[in-house]
């Protein structure tokens, strides 16, 4: 058999979400999170569920901590819940939440662990909702005093921060789709949000530095390979547009080229923004958000390929079609196409040269169930996971300096506005039990990591 061998310094890890596993949500004074409020919504979630229970992890966490080393897992990406640490969003510190994340990191770290904190994935405050949320600049200030106060706390012990989890969903699925919390259909209101979340960060970024001495930090991004479904000028513009929707968007301020000025028009021509352009942009803003980060994280999970709408009034809304036959899809209806993986790092490589990548998440959901012997045999997510993580090598091979890669997920989870319907874990959850138990991925995952190499057939 033949494998494809990895570096030694490489970070193999697996990611979860505070709203997605935690539960326990009204406990240790805990307050309420945009989550709580949408999840409880009739209609929102596809199956009626909520993240109140989830994977009882924070009273099981010492358990889940246990079950990584036990398959040899030595980085762990996890959130942490700013309701936890700040009820009401800002002003009164809520020490019972902090110290949950203390012990988590004493856990992890006792097991020979490297704790990865993300300070946003997605659960704020509602109470600061109730204010306007990220289309407020003021959210954008209560971060950074969370963020300072977090990583005062924890900066001793975590030395990888990462700011945001994918600021597209946070301001595309929540504030213009709907998708996600706080649910609102306003393109105008997810422009102003995209442009807090990533003031944010670039706020946030100099201050967990002082207090995290010698921490990295960074941000993760959700990025789309996009590509036209045709040679026609129509659909590479659509490709273009898309790509400006998801990509640069996000990766050219980030990466100190300011909003990408043919999107800036588009959201004009659209109506999605006035004439006049972006005007949450204050002087300074952009020199802010293009702090140098120490790595930037991926999240990746399909590809898009586009074809111009035939209505001449929504040229700026192309539509995505599949070309991939069913079979080649995941459980949540997304294409398998781990070469666009490679593509992508090289990429953002090549255009945008971050110091350093990580891919902070890549996984599939497939819901295969425990058989008559208890065991759960996934082989179309080791079919998934090997060819990503080949896909990812090659992209080494080209130059791009990947430093480590985290699955999604660790446990089976609340997968948002679909509820516990979709399964992404390497681990399965029995939600009436709490049980867990290892899927055939995970054990495949352990020799992976043990053998520091992916076997290529
Ligand atoms: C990503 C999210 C993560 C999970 C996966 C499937 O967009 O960051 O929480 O839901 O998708």
């Amino acid at each position: 058999m033949s494998t494809l061998r990895f570096p030694n310094e490489f970070a193999w890890g697996v990611a979860t979400s505070s709203y997605q596993i935690e539960g326990a949500a009204t406990e240790d004074g805990r307050g309420e999170s945009i989550w709580d409020r949408f999840s409880k919504t009739a209609g929102k979630v596809e199956d009626g569920t909520n993240g109140d229970v989830a994977c009882d992890h924070y009273h099981r966490f010492r358990e889940d901590v246990a079950l990584m080393k036990s398959l040899g897992i030595k980085h762990y990406r996890f959130s942490i819940a700013w309701p936890r640490i700040f009820p009401t969003g800002r002003g009164r510190l809520n020490q019972p939440g902090l110290d949950f994340y203390g012990r988590l990191v004493d856990a992890l770290l006792e097991a020979g662990i490297e704790p990865f904190a993300t300070l946003y994935h997605w659960d704020l405050p509602q109470v600061l909702q109730d204010e306007g949320g990220w289309t407020r600049r003021s959210t954008a200030e209560a971060f950074v005093e969370y963020s300072r106060v977090v990583a005062r706390s924890l900066g001793d012990r975590v030395k990888k921060w990462i700011t945001h989890n994918e600021p597209w969903c946070t301001s595309m699925l929540g504030y213009m789709e709907g998708r996600h919390a706080p649910g609102l259909k306003d393109y105008r209101a997810a422009l102003a949000a995209s442009h807090h979340v990533l003031l944010s960060h670039g706020l946030a970024v100099p201050v967990i530095r002082s207090e995290s001495p010698g921490a990295e930090v960074g941000i993760t991004l959700n990025l789309v390979p996009a590509e036209p479904a045709s040679p026609s000028a129509a659909d590479h513009d659509a490709t273009r547009h898309f790509d400006g929707f998801f990509n640069r968007w996000f990766l050219d301020p980030v990466f100190g080229r300011h909003y990408p000025a043919d999107m800036v028009a588009d959201y004009i021509a659209a109506g999605h923004l006035p004439p006049e352009g972006l005007t949450v942009v204050q002087p300074g803003d952009l020199q802010t958000i293009a702090v140098k980060c120490d790595f930037l994280g991926i999240n990746y999970y399909n590809r898009a390929v586009l074809r111009s709408t035939a209505v001449p009034e929504a040229r700026n809304e192309p539509r995505k079609v599949f070309v991939a036959p069913e079979k080649d899809w995941t459980e949540m209806g997304w294409e398998v196409y781990p070469d666009g993986l490679r593509e992508l790092l090289l990429r953002v490589h090549l255009e945008y040269r971050p110091r350093k990548l990580y891919v902070t998440e890549n996984g599939a959901s497939y819901s295969t169930p425990p058989g008559a012997d208890g065991r759960v045999k996934d082989e179309k997510r080791i079919a998934f996971l090997r060819d990503h993580f080949i896909a990812a090598r090659r992209a080494m091979e080209g130059g791009v300096p990947l430093a480590g890669y985290f699955v999604w997920s660790l446990l089976d989870n609340f997968e948002w506005d679909r509820g516990y319907s979709q399964r992404f874990g390497i681990v399965w959850v029995d939600y009436a039990s709490q049980q867990r138990i290892p899927k055939d991925s995970a054990l495949w995952y352990r020799s992976v990591i043990s053998e520091n190499a992916v076997p290529t057939v």
